[in-house]
């Protein structure tokens, strides 16, 4: 008996940890479609995978406009249907960046972190519901809890990107949001950490490799049946909203 192959769209997937959840989820045997701003830089990511015989296509996002979006979710009825997996990756930090005023700094990172996956969770619902086992999973960090932050012995107690991690709560909230409000519709709901990874993002000062902060993301967008909703974790296990 021959069985679909699991359709997954990662989000910011042409570079970094988004780019190594779509090749993860391609070597486990799902089709996936990166989701990239520069359509370019997305062709350029697949040929390298393509060369390794690999079912990935980049598609062109941008998840802060609408438009966008929904065109995506169109192309998506059009063509597949259904979609199973949804990662919300795409994200950014500029608390340091010295060319932004605060307020900019902030309007930019809401827009990506928090805006971006909710215009993208919102369109690819009905998708995510028609794949009777849709499982969407938010890329957030443990900079964002609350449990660990009120320790002061907490390995990461003395960092601070205030407006980075702001918005990674508020991503945080709304997964308990939407897992609550999808459980009916068979769609689960979960936020990761990667972990302190090496990409663009922190200058590649991070420990871990982009193929291991992928790891917990790709559990989380194959959850069986009786996987969890409303969950927080990394990959060694829950973490504290
Ligand atoms: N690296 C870490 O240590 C770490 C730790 C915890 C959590 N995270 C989270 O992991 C995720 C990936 O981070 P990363 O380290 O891989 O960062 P990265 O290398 O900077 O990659 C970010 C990706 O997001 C894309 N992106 C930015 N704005 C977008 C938009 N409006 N629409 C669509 N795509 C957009 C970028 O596309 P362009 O190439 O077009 O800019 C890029 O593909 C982020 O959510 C980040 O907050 C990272």
């Amino acid at each position: 008996m021959s069985t679909k192959p699991i359709l997954a769209l990662v989000s910011g997937a042409n570079r970094g940890i988004g780019l190594a959840i779509a090749t993860g989820l391609a070597r486990q045997g799902a089709q996936v479609l990166l989701g990239c701003r520069d359509i370019g830089k997305g062709e350029a990511a697949c040929n390298a995978l393509r060369a390794e015989g690999l079912p990935v296509r980049p598609v062109e996002l941008d998840t802060t406009s609408a438009a966008s979006v929904t065109r995506l979710a169109e192309m998506i009825q059009q063509g597949y249907g259904s979609l199973d997996a949804l990662v919300n990756n795409a994200g950014i930090g500029v608390d340091h960046d010295p060319m932004l005023t605060a307020a900019d700094r902030l309007r930019r990172t809401m827009s990506v972190n928090v805006l971006g996956p909710l215009l993208l969770t919102d369109a690819m619902v009905p998708l995510l519901e028609a794949s009777g086992r849709g499982c969407i999973v938010n890329v957030s960090s443990e900079l964002a809890s609350f449990g660990l932050r009120s320790d002061p012995n907490w390995a990461f107690a003395g960092f601070a990107m205030p407006i980075y991690q702001a918005s990674k709560a508020a991503l945080n909230a709304l997964t308990l949001s939407y897992a609550g409000q999808l459980r009916d519709r068979k769609i689960k709901v979960n936020a990761i950490c990667p972990g302190y990874t090496a990409t663009e993002a922190t200058n590649y000062a991070g420990t871990r490799t982009p193929d291991q902060a992928a790891v917990v993301a790709i559990r989380y967008a194959l959850l069986g049946e009786d996987g969890p909703t409303g969950s927080f974790a990394n990959e060694q296990g829950a973490l504290p909203w």
